[in-house]
């Protein structure tokens, strides 16, 4: 089984990949393939609108090329997508929005033949969060997006592991939210096998 982890946060060591780290070490310690791609590290350019992916079938067909390239292979090779992002301005970072607005082309309802399938149709995705907010008022929006998202692109959504952000990196390094994040890890592992 693999597990493919967007991870939207633009801080190297920061909340959402601190909590991310015990989530990760679960998966591989119940033998789970993990690709990890730090998104802020990539080339991502927007989504142009141009519908030229509609018009192609069985691949992802987007006429931009650039590093989403090699996150379509690694979506399309995983049983289940993980969107791990801190909150920003009640939604996920910007790379995460691109990501999310590229998977368009996922999704061939638009074209000429107008097949209505998806690419990632019975993949399954999850979220990661952290915020400033209570959970509630911080990553609801987000959850909510991305449940619609999921119905959108017929993904089976497995659910959120949000923390919040009150005293900086600490709230993520305690033994109550490690063990969180390993239950949430399981909680994936179950849902897909
Ligand atoms: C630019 C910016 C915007 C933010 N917007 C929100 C927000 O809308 N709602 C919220 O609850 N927290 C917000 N926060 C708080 C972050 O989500 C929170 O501190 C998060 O844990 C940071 O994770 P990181 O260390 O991975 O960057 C914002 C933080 C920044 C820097």
């Amino acid at each position: 089984m693999n597990v493919c982890i967007l991870m939207g946060s633009m801080k190297k060591n920061g909340n959402t990949e601190m909590l991310s780290r015990p989530f990760v070490e679960q998966l591989k310690s119940q033998g789970i393939n993990v690709e990890y791609i730090w998104l802020s590290d990539k080339n991502l350019q927007p989504c142009k609108s141009c519908f030229v992916c509609q018009s192609t079938e069985n691949i992802p067909g987007c006429s931009i090329k650039d590093d989403m390239e090699n996150v379509y292979k690694a979506i399309l090779n995983s049983d289940c997508i993980v969107f791990a992002t801190p909150i920003y301005s009640w939604f996920c970072t910007t790379p995460m929005k691109i990501v999310m607005d590229r998977l368009f082309c996922m999704n061939k309802f638009y074209g000429n033949t107008k097949t209505h399938y998806g690419l990632l149709e019975n993949k399954k995705c999850a979220i990661i969060a952290t915020c400033g907010y209570e959970i509630e008022q911080g990553a609801d929006l987000f959850e909510e997006s991305l449940k619609r998202f999921s119905n959108h692109s017929h993904l089976d959504y497995l659910g959120m592991l949000a923390v919040r952000d009150i005293n900086g990196i600490c709230d993520f390094e305690t033994e109550e939210v490690i063990q969180q994040a390993k239950e949430f890890a399981v909680h994936i592992y179950n849902a897909c096998t």
